[in-house]
């Protein structure tokens, strides 16, 4: 790996949102085009991992780098989470990732609310990426399932066209058999050529479709490898993977995450993802995004 593959690289970071440093020297790389998992157990820095990364939480030392396709090398300290999503990173946070009072469609919207010429195209790619939301393009947010939802966030951030997408915890609060389809969705992106950094619980799901994975213990870089590897490894398995092979342990994280979704009372019978593929938009278009949207027979 040299660093022209990569696109972000993360090099001993430290932070906290106090004097205490939660982040204790974090490093990490991903390669463009990759999906890299952060995994390790609750209170080891993942989310604040994250939120440093895309300035939501001070960085005291440390570099991150990120490796736009076009430019050179960006250096994110000190960028305002808007001016990072403008170069070309959006992050999808763990809980509150779509305005509940807000439709669909207007969430959407406020996903590409700095660039408003192209928010009829990228709504029309996103909507084809993720068509289960065309239905509920008039749905107050609230409404949704958490599968529906956590959809949506994910389509929110693609809504701002990132070159990379960080997710925290896609599967949080998301009934199992529903899981699996989430994360085939963020693979789908990925395939069209969207470089993720997810941090999940589902450990063994997440490293089925991570390239590396990457673990955190207490703020500190615990273990790191290719997923097969890491899958593979005695320790890993006994420490993070649940002991058994083909046993998923999360239990806890699931009832962790559930509260947060029942807080806005959002209790509803998930509904499956629907699969499809994230399309590269050939041109841009000038029509108005509801006329457009009407021409494709998606009703609001
Ligand atoms: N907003 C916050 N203010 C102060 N401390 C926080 C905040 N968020 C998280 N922490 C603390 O930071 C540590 C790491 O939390 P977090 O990054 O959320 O862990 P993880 O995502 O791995 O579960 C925990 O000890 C947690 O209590
Ligand atoms: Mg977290």
């Amino acid at each position: 790996m040299t660093a022209a593959d990569s696109i972000l690289v993360v090099e001993a970071v430290r932070a906290g949102y106090t004097d205490e440093d939660i982040l204790k020297g974090v490093s990490m790389n991903v390669p463009r085009g990759g999906v890299i998992a952060v995994l390790g157990p609750n209170g080891s820095g993942k989310s604040t991992l994250l939120k440093a990364i895309y300035g939501l939480v001070p960085r005291k030392i440390g570099s991150v780098t990120f490796h736009p396709r076009r430019g050179g090398w960006i250096e994110l300290v000190g960028m305002r989470p808007h001016q990072i999503t403008a170069r070309g990173i959006n992050m999808v946070p763990q809980i509150s990732n779509v305005f509940p009072d807000m439709s669909v469609l207007e969430n959407l919207e406020m996903g590409s609310i700095r660039q408003r010429s192209r928010t009829a195209e990228r709504t029309e790619r996103v909507l084809n990426a993720l068509p289960l939301l065309k239905p509920l393009l008039a749905r107050r947010a609230a409404t949704l399932s958490g599968g529906q939802r956590q959809t949506l966030g994910i389509a929110r951030a693609l809504m701002s066209d990132p070159e990379l997408l960080i997710l925290d915890e896609p599967s949080a609060g998301l009934a199992p058999n529903i899981v699996d389809e989430v994360l085939e969705k963020v693979q789908a992106i990925n395939r069209e050529g969207v470089s993720v950094l997810m941090v999940e619980q589902k450990a063994r799901q997440c490293l089925g479709i991570a390239n590396y994975g990457y673990i955190l213990e207490q703020g500190r870089n615990q273990m790191e490898g290719p997923s097969a590897q890491l899958l593979d490894d005695p320790e890993m398995v006994r420490l993070y993977l649940g002991g058994r092979r083909g046993r998923v342990v999360d239990a806890d994280v699931a009832g962790k995450t559930e509260t947060a979704h029942q807080a806005d009372g959002a209790a509803m019978p998930p509904v499956a993802v629907e699969s499809a593929t994230f399309e590269p938009t050939v041109a841009p278009r000038k029509r108005g995004l509801r006329g457009l949207l009407r021409r494709r027979g998606i009703r609001m």
